[in-house]
């Protein structure tokens, strides 16, 4: 792969990473993800986030560096928008290449650069409202706390309008030939919606306050461009990604979109017994429902899709006197997510005490989720349980269609 100019002075160097590794080490990525790097070209030359050595991640750079005949040791600036590993895992082997780069980050990236590398020499705090001139080219920098830590920042080049936001506006899935928004078909642009949803879900769905605050204090920058560190380059309409992160950020306290996501678990059948008639229920509303099985579906997969759904539908067994582990973690992945404020009811089957219901009730209070009932028996479901889960899913999916 060569360097690809994205605009005058600049150029996108990338690498695929593919599906074997877990993202973070929890997230599954079956169609990869991509490490962005930017080399921006004056009389000095900067590199715009940096990758960690992962499936050749290096070699892919620094040979597409090699296409426009920049090599490490020409670097004169490196600019960290954000410490975590994925941009900066070859910090250190950098520096031994180059100990004359002058290391470019926020104020509190300065101790983490030194607490993950060992880097404290060449270090420069930068923050919203300094620039860098490389001769011909300028970069200015802002603040954007938490998206997707504390110490990051976006990159803005005011000549050709990009912004470099790193994490922010960013996807899950390897980008191949069609790099740029205009050069994606109708369904790579479904496919990119899908890989921005569950990648925001997974990674900055928690931080989704900062990223209100963030494109609030973005607007006054006139983008042109969004060059992220993962996913595509929107060049042709860098505000149909930021919309996207808009709407994505206010699911958080909802409404969301009007679906339902079912996510149940089940040892013996006896709680799937009622899941039929829950997804009938929903269903005869004429709204989409996803349903997922846990521990079978990885949460990661739960987690994009409950994001989206006003309404949440859990089914779960009691097991040693609580919740069927599995949906405890993906509950608590939920939490930590901030997935607030949705309509619920819960099912599920016990053998002789119950108890899943106090965890769950912990659950709905942490996640301000309104609950319009429970449908819980003994053994196997009744004739009886089974309508009563039909009729309340029914106006569980009424209740989410109301809620605009
Ligand atoms: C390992 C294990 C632990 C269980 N612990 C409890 C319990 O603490 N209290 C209870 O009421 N039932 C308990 N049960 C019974 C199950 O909740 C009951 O069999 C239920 O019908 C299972 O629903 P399922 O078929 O959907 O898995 C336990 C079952 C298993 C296999
Ligand atoms: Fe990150
Ligand atoms: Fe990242």
């Amino acid at each position: 792969m060569k360097a690809v100019e994205v605009a005058p002075k600049i150029y996108c160097v990338r690498a695929n990473i593919g599906s074997r590794d877990l993202f973070e080490g929890i997230w599954p990525i079956p169609h990869g993800v991509s490490l962005n790097s930017y080399v921006v070209r004056g009389e000095k030359i900067a590199l715009i986030d940096l990758v960690k050595d992962w499936e050749h991640a290096v070699d892919s750079i620094t040979e597409q560096m090699a296409s426009i005949g920049v090599t490490v040791s020409d670097i004169d600036y490196l600019i960290i928008n954000h410490m975590e590993p994925d941009h900066t895992g070859w910090l250190a082997e950098m520096r031994k290449k180059n100990p004359e780069m002058e290391i470019l980050c926020t104020k509190k990236a300065v101790p983490l650069v030194a607490a993950f590398y060992g880097i404290e020499e060449g270090v420069r705090a930068v923050g919203s409202g300094d620039t860098l001139d490389l001769g011909g080219i300028t970069l200015q920098f802002e603040d954007t706390p938490n998206i997707h830590w504390p110490e990051t920042m976006m990159t803005y080049e005011p000549a050709s309008g990009t912004l470099f936001s790193c994490d922010g506006f960013g996807a899950f899935g390897q980008v191949g030939e069609h790099l740029f928004d205009d050069q994606l078909t109708e369904e790579e642009h479904e496919f990119f919606a899908r890989e921005t949803e569950r990648y925001y879900a997974n990674i900055v769905s928690t931080f989704s306050g900062f990223v209100e605050k963030g494109i609030r204090k973005l607007s006054s920058l006139e983008i042109r461009m969004i060059a992220p560190s993962h996913g595509v380059i929107w060049r042709k309409d860098p505000k149909k990604i930021i919309d996207h992160y808009q709407k994505l950020a206010s699911y958080k306290i909802g409404p969301a979109e009007q679906e339902v996501t079912i996510v149940w678990s089940s040892m013996y059948g006896n709680t799937e017994q009622l899941l039929e008639h829950v997804i009938a229920g929903v269903a005869s509303e004429g709204i989409p429902v996803h349903v997922h099985r846990v521990p079978q579906e990885h949460v990661s997969f739960v987690l994009a899709s409950a994001w989206r759904s006003s309404g949440i539908i859990v089914g779960t067994p009691t097991y040693e006197y609580k919740m069927f582990p599995p949906m405890y973690a993906v509950l608590d992945i939920f939490e930590r997510s901030h997935l607030l404020n949705r309509k619920t009811m819960r099912f599920g089957s016990y053998g002789w005490s119950g108890g899943a219901k106090k965890q769950y009730d912990e659950f709905l209070s942490a996640m301000k989720w309104d609950c319009i009932g429970a449908v819980e028996y003994q053994g196997a479901p009744s004739q009886e349980d089974k309508e009563q889960a039909y009729e309340m899913a029914k106006e569980l999916a009424r209740q989410v269609k109301a809620w605009k």
